[in-house]
Protein backbone atom coordinates (compact mmCIF):
# COMPACT_ATOMS: atom_id res chain seq x y z
CA UNK A 1 0.00 0.00 0.00
CA UNK A 2 0.95 3.44 -0.49
CA UNK A 3 2.54 5.78 2.26
CA UNK A 4 1.63 9.54 1.85
CA UNK A 5 0.75 10.54 5.46
CA UNK A 6 2.48 9.18 8.25
CA UNK A 7 1.22 9.77 11.83
CA UNK A 8 4.01 9.74 14.99
CA UNK A 9 2.62 9.46 18.28
CA UNK A 10 5.13 11.55 20.79
CA UNK A 11 7.79 14.43 19.81
CA UNK A 12 10.19 14.39 22.51
CA UNK A 13 13.80 12.88 21.34
CA UNK A 14 13.18 10.35 19.06
CA UNK A 15 9.25 11.14 17.99
CA UNK A 16 10.68 14.20 17.02
CA UNK A 17 13.80 12.77 14.96
CA UNK A 18 11.32 10.43 13.50
CA UNK A 19 8.76 13.05 12.32
CA UNK A 20 11.57 15.28 10.96
CA UNK A 21 13.46 12.53 9.12
CA UNK A 22 9.82 11.77 7.32
CA UNK A 23 9.08 15.28 6.47
CA UNK A 24 12.46 15.13 5.12
CA UNK A 25 11.46 11.85 3.08
CA UNK A 26 8.38 13.83 1.48
CA UNK A 27 5.83 12.17 3.85
CA UNK A 28 3.03 14.20 5.00
CA UNK A 29 3.63 14.24 8.59
CA UNK A 30 0.92 14.82 11.68
CA UNK A 31 3.24 14.78 14.99
CA UNK A 32 1.11 14.56 18.46
CA UNK A 33 2.38 15.64 21.83
CA UNK A 34 0.09 15.06 24.90
CA UNK A 35 -0.22 19.24 25.46
CA UNK A 36 0.46 22.42 24.00
CA UNK A 37 3.62 23.39 25.72
CA UNK A 38 5.32 19.86 25.05
CA UNK A 39 3.97 20.00 21.39
CA UNK A 40 5.58 23.34 20.82
CA UNK A 41 8.69 22.18 22.44
CA UNK A 42 9.00 19.54 19.73
CA UNK A 43 8.63 21.73 17.04
CA UNK A 44 10.97 24.07 18.17
CA UNK A 45 13.70 21.66 18.35
CA UNK A 46 12.69 20.37 14.92
CA UNK A 47 12.72 24.42 13.43
CA UNK A 48 16.17 24.67 15.11
CA UNK A 49 17.96 21.43 13.53
CA UNK A 50 16.45 22.53 10.08
CA UNK A 51 18.23 26.11 11.12
CA UNK A 52 21.22 25.07 12.00
CA UNK A 53 21.23 23.02 8.71
CA UNK A 54 20.91 25.78 6.67
CA UNK A 55 23.56 27.57 8.51
CA UNK A 56 26.05 24.92 7.65
CA UNK A 57 24.84 24.88 3.97
CA UNK A 58 23.87 21.37 3.93
CA UNK A 59 20.02 22.23 3.22
CA UNK A 60 18.73 25.32 1.22
CA UNK A 61 15.64 27.72 3.46
CA UNK A 62 13.33 26.71 0.55
CA UNK A 63 13.94 23.01 1.77
CA UNK A 64 13.24 24.12 5.66
CA UNK A 65 10.18 25.90 4.91
CA UNK A 66 9.10 22.54 2.50
CA UNK A 67 10.38 20.23 5.19
CA UNK A 68 8.01 22.44 8.02
CA UNK A 69 5.63 22.56 5.88
CA UNK A 70 4.90 18.80 5.55
CA UNK A 71 4.59 18.99 9.37
CA UNK A 72 1.59 19.39 10.65
CA UNK A 73 1.01 19.35 15.24
CA UNK A 74 -1.89 17.97 16.73
CA UNK A 75 -2.99 17.32 20.65
CA UNK A 76 -5.44 14.82 18.60
CA UNK A 77 -5.56 11.18 18.56
CA UNK A 78 -8.28 11.78 15.95
CA UNK A 79 -6.69 13.80 13.23
CA UNK A 80 -4.53 10.12 12.37
CA UNK A 81 -7.32 9.19 10.87
CA UNK A 82 -6.23 10.78 7.61
CA UNK A 83 -2.53 8.75 8.19
CA UNK A 84 -1.15 5.55 6.12
CA UNK A 85 1.25 4.76 8.70
CA UNK A 86 1.11 5.81 12.53
CA UNK A 87 4.44 5.45 14.33
CA UNK A 88 4.28 5.78 18.47
CA UNK A 89 7.13 7.09 20.04
CA UNK A 90 5.38 7.48 23.36
CA UNK A 91 7.37 7.10 26.88
CA UNK A 92 8.15 3.42 27.69
CA UNK A 93 5.47 2.32 29.64
CA UNK A 94 3.24 -0.67 28.59
CA UNK A 95 0.50 0.34 29.84
CA UNK A 96 0.29 4.24 28.12
CA UNK A 97 1.09 1.94 24.91
CA UNK A 98 -1.51 -0.52 25.25
CA UNK A 99 -3.79 3.17 25.46
CA UNK A 100 -2.43 4.67 22.87
CA UNK A 101 -3.16 1.42 20.66
CA UNK A 102 -6.41 1.12 21.55
CA UNK A 103 -7.08 4.39 20.39
CA UNK A 104 -5.05 4.61 17.27
CA UNK A 105 -7.36 1.34 16.53
CA UNK A 106 -10.70 2.72 17.06
CA UNK A 107 -9.79 6.27 14.87
CA UNK A 108 -7.36 4.82 11.91
CA UNK A 109 -8.70 3.14 9.12
CA UNK A 110 -8.59 -0.98 9.49
CA UNK A 111 -6.16 -1.32 6.55
CA UNK A 112 -3.43 0.66 8.28
CA UNK A 113 -0.34 -0.40 9.83
CA UNK A 114 0.17 0.59 13.47
CA UNK A 115 4.27 0.77 14.66
CA UNK A 116 5.93 0.63 17.81
CA UNK A 117 8.97 2.51 18.25
CA UNK A 118 9.89 0.85 21.88
CA UNK A 119 13.19 -0.28 22.64
CA UNK A 120 12.51 -3.19 24.45
CA UNK A 121 8.95 -3.86 24.94
CA UNK A 122 6.90 -7.04 23.54
CA UNK A 123 5.10 -5.61 20.53
CA UNK A 124 2.89 -8.36 20.77
CA UNK A 125 1.39 -7.35 23.62
CA UNK A 126 0.38 -3.73 22.14
CA UNK A 127 -0.86 -5.84 18.92
CA UNK A 128 -2.70 -7.68 20.95
CA UNK A 129 -5.19 -5.03 22.10
CA UNK A 130 -6.20 -3.74 18.23
CA UNK A 131 -8.69 -5.67 15.81
CA UNK A 132 -5.38 -5.99 13.57
CA UNK A 133 -2.47 -7.39 15.51
CA UNK A 134 -0.90 -8.33 11.96
CA UNK A 135 -0.97 -5.22 11.16
CA UNK A 136 1.35 -4.49 14.14
CA UNK A 137 4.95 -4.15 13.74
CA UNK A 138 8.19 -2.52 16.06
CA UNK A 139 9.88 0.22 13.54
CA UNK A 140 12.79 1.09 16.06
CA UNK A 141 14.95 3.90 15.36
CA UNK A 142 18.27 5.20 17.52
CA UNK A 143 19.23 8.39 18.73
CA UNK A 144 19.57 11.03 17.03
CA UNK A 145 17.24 9.32 14.51
CA UNK A 146 18.64 12.25 11.32
CA UNK A 147 22.33 10.84 11.89
CA UNK A 148 22.03 6.89 12.53
CA UNK A 149 21.23 4.40 10.03
CA UNK A 150 19.49 1.62 11.42
CA UNK A 151 16.12 0.81 11.38
CA UNK A 152 15.37 -2.14 13.43
CA UNK A 153 12.46 -3.98 12.05
CA UNK A 154 10.09 -6.01 15.01
CA UNK A 155 7.67 -9.14 13.78
CA UNK A 156 5.75 -10.75 16.23
CA UNK A 157 5.01 -14.27 16.19
CA UNK A 158 1.32 -12.84 13.98
CA UNK A 159 2.95 -9.57 12.01
CA UNK A 160 2.08 -10.62 8.07
CA UNK A 161 4.62 -10.92 5.76
CA UNK A 162 2.57 -8.02 3.80
CA UNK A 163 2.80 -5.51 6.96
CA UNK A 164 6.71 -6.37 7.22
CA UNK A 165 7.20 -5.86 3.58
CA UNK A 166 5.65 -2.48 3.66
CA UNK A 167 7.80 -1.47 6.95
CA UNK A 168 10.74 -2.53 4.73
CA UNK A 169 10.02 -0.02 1.96
CA UNK A 170 9.18 2.41 4.20
CA UNK A 171 12.24 1.87 5.83
CA UNK A 172 13.97 2.30 2.69
CA UNK A 173 12.42 5.35 1.85
CA UNK A 174 14.15 7.73 4.39
CA UNK A 175 17.43 6.23 3.42
CA UNK A 176 17.70 3.73 6.82
CA UNK A 177 19.60 0.79 6.62
CA UNK A 178 16.92 -2.33 7.44
CA UNK A 179 17.45 -5.22 9.91
CA UNK A 180 15.05 -7.33 10.58
CA UNK A 181 14.16 -9.00 14.58
CA UNK A 182 12.41 -11.34 16.52
CA UNK A 183 10.01 -9.74 19.27
CA UNK A 184 12.49 -10.67 22.06
CA UNK A 185 13.54 -8.24 24.80
CA UNK A 186 15.98 -5.85 23.51
CA UNK A 187 15.49 -6.72 19.54
CA UNK A 188 18.93 -7.28 18.52
CA UNK A 189 20.99 -3.70 19.54
CA UNK A 190 19.43 -3.32 23.02
CA UNK A 191 20.07 -6.49 23.68
CA UNK A 192 23.78 -6.46 23.24
CA UNK A 193 24.35 -2.96 23.87
CA UNK A 194 22.63 -2.90 27.12
CA UNK A 195 25.67 -5.92 28.62
CA UNK A 196 28.39 -2.98 27.52
CA UNK A 197 26.52 -0.23 29.12
CA UNK A 198 25.67 -1.59 31.96
CA UNK A 199 29.24 -3.45 32.81
CA UNK A 200 30.67 0.09 32.00
CA UNK A 201 28.96 1.48 35.27
CA UNK A 202 29.87 -1.03 37.39
CA UNK A 203 33.25 -0.89 35.83
CA UNK A 204 32.89 3.24 37.47
CA UNK A 205 30.85 1.97 40.54
CA UNK A 206 33.97 -0.06 41.30
CA UNK A 207 36.69 2.61 40.97
CA UNK A 208 38.21 0.02 38.09
CA UNK A 209 38.50 4.00 36.45
CA UNK A 210 37.37 6.94 35.39
CA UNK A 211 34.47 7.94 33.72
CA UNK A 212 37.02 9.95 31.42
CA UNK A 213 39.35 7.16 31.23
CA UNK A 214 36.41 4.25 30.55
CA UNK A 215 35.45 6.55 27.84
CA UNK A 216 38.59 7.51 26.35
CA UNK A 217 39.54 3.68 26.41
CA UNK A 218 36.81 2.70 24.29
CA UNK A 219 36.39 5.22 21.95
CA UNK A 220 40.08 5.60 21.06
CA UNK A 221 40.51 1.91 21.78
CA UNK A 222 37.52 0.54 20.24
CA UNK A 223 37.18 3.63 17.57
CA UNK A 224 33.55 4.22 18.77
CA UNK A 225 32.18 7.76 18.29
CA UNK A 226 31.80 8.32 22.12
CA UNK A 227 32.16 6.28 24.98
CA UNK A 228 29.92 3.97 27.06
CA UNK A 229 29.37 6.45 29.82
CA UNK A 230 29.08 9.47 27.39
CA UNK A 231 26.65 7.48 25.25
CA UNK A 232 24.56 6.43 28.31
CA UNK A 233 24.19 10.11 28.81
CA UNK A 234 22.34 10.33 25.69
CA UNK A 235 20.41 7.51 25.88
CA UNK A 236 18.89 9.38 28.83
CA UNK A 237 19.36 7.28 32.13
CA UNK A 238 15.86 6.53 32.76
CA UNK A 239 15.86 4.88 29.42
CA UNK A 240 19.09 2.86 30.59
CA UNK A 241 17.31 1.69 33.61
CA UNK A 242 13.79 1.43 31.85
CA UNK A 243 15.66 -0.96 29.27
CA UNK A 244 17.74 -3.28 31.24
CA UNK A 245 15.17 -3.68 33.89
CA UNK A 246 12.70 -4.95 31.03
CA UNK A 247 15.45 -7.20 29.61
CA UNK A 248 15.76 -8.65 33.30
CA UNK A 249 11.95 -9.12 33.62
CA UNK A 250 11.81 -11.51 30.78
CA UNK A 251 15.39 -13.47 30.53
CA UNK A 252 16.36 -13.44 34.53
CA UNK A 253 19.71 -12.87 33.48
CA UNK A 254 22.08 -11.01 35.84
CA UNK A 255 24.25 -9.27 33.11
CA UNK A 256 20.70 -7.02 32.85
CA UNK A 257 20.57 -6.45 36.69
CA UNK A 258 21.06 -2.45 37.24
CA UNK A 259 23.94 -1.19 38.95
CA UNK A 260 23.06 0.52 42.31
CA UNK A 261 24.56 3.86 40.96
CA UNK A 262 22.29 3.52 37.43
CA UNK A 263 19.53 3.57 40.01
CA UNK A 264 20.61 6.18 42.35
CA UNK A 265 21.47 8.35 39.44
CA UNK A 266 18.05 8.46 38.10
CA UNK A 267 16.23 9.15 41.61
CA UNK A 268 18.07 12.13 42.09
CA UNK A 269 17.05 13.29 38.52
CA UNK A 270 20.55 13.11 36.92
CA UNK A 271 19.24 11.64 33.18
CA UNK A 272 22.01 12.49 31.30
CA UNK A 273 21.34 15.70 28.48
CA UNK A 274 18.15 15.78 28.83
CA UNK A 275 18.66 17.01 32.08
CA UNK A 276 21.99 18.88 32.62
CA UNK A 277 23.16 16.11 34.86
CA UNK A 278 24.15 12.61 33.89
CA UNK A 279 27.66 11.07 33.97
CA UNK A 280 28.70 14.17 32.89
CA UNK A 281 27.86 17.79 33.26
CA UNK A 282 25.77 19.89 30.50
CA UNK A 283 25.08 22.82 31.85
N1 LIG B 1 20.40 15.30 16.11
C1 LIG B 1 20.71 15.48 14.82
N2 LIG B 1 21.98 15.59 14.39
C2 LIG B 1 22.94 15.53 15.30
C3 LIG B 1 22.70 15.33 16.67
C4 LIG B 1 21.35 15.21 17.06
N3 LIG B 1 21.01 14.99 18.34
N4 LIG B 1 23.89 15.30 17.32
C5 LIG B 1 24.83 15.50 16.41
N5 LIG B 1 24.28 15.62 15.19
C6 LIG B 1 24.96 15.86 13.92
C7 LIG B 1 25.70 17.17 13.98
O1 LIG B 1 24.86 18.24 13.60
C8 LIG B 1 26.80 16.93 12.98
O2 LIG B 1 26.31 17.16 11.67
P1 LIG B 1 27.26 17.82 10.55
O3 LIG B 1 28.26 16.76 10.19
O4 LIG B 1 26.29 18.10 9.46
O5 LIG B 1 27.85 19.03 11.14
C9 LIG B 1 27.11 15.43 13.10
O6 LIG B 1 25.96 14.85 13.76
C10 LIG B 1 28.32 15.18 13.96
O7 LIG B 1 28.09 15.82 15.20
P2 LIG B 1 29.23 16.43 16.10
O8 LIG B 1 30.38 16.88 15.22
O9 LIG B 1 28.63 17.45 17.00
O10 LIG B 1 29.66 15.29 17.08
P3 LIG B 1 30.12 13.82 16.77
O11 LIG B 1 30.98 13.74 15.56
O12 LIG B 1 30.60 13.28 18.06
O13 LIG B 1 28.75 13.04 16.43
C11 LIG B 1 27.02 11.68 17.21
C12 LIG B 1 27.69 13.03 17.32
C13 LIG B 1 26.40 11.52 15.82
C14 LIG B 1 25.92 11.63 18.26
C15 LIG B 1 28.10 10.56 17.43
O14 LIG B 1 28.81 10.83 18.61
C16 LIG B 1 27.53 9.17 17.51
O15 LIG B 1 27.23 8.55 16.52
N6 LIG B 1 27.39 8.64 18.75
C17 LIG B 1 26.84 7.32 18.98
C18 LIG B 1 25.34 7.40 18.91
C19 LIG B 1 24.73 6.05 19.17
O16 LIG B 1 25.36 5.05 19.41
N7 LIG B 1 23.38 6.04 19.14
C20 LIG B 1 22.62 4.86 19.43
C21 LIG B 1 22.09 4.98 20.82
S1 LIG B 1 21.18 3.55 21.29
C22 LIG B 1 19.63 3.86 20.77
O17 LIG B 1 19.30 4.89 20.23
C23 LIG B 1 18.62 2.80 21.03
C24 LIG B 1 17.63 3.20 22.07
O18 LIG B 1 16.56 2.28 22.03
C25 LIG B 1 18.21 3.23 23.48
Amino acid sequence: MEIKRVGVVGCGIMGGGITLVCAQSGYQVIASEINDELLSKGLASINSFLSKSVEKGKISQKDKDATLGRIKGTTTTKDFSECDLVIEAATENIDLKKKIFAELDKVCPKHIILATNTSCLSILDVAIVTTRPEKVLGLHFFNPVPIMKPLEIVKTIITSDDTLETGIDFGKSLGKTIVIAKDTPGFIVNRLLFTYLLEAIRMLEAGTATKEDIDAAISLGLNHPMGPLTLADLVGLDTALFVASAIYEEFKDPKYIPPTLLKKMVTAGQLGRKTGKGFYDYK
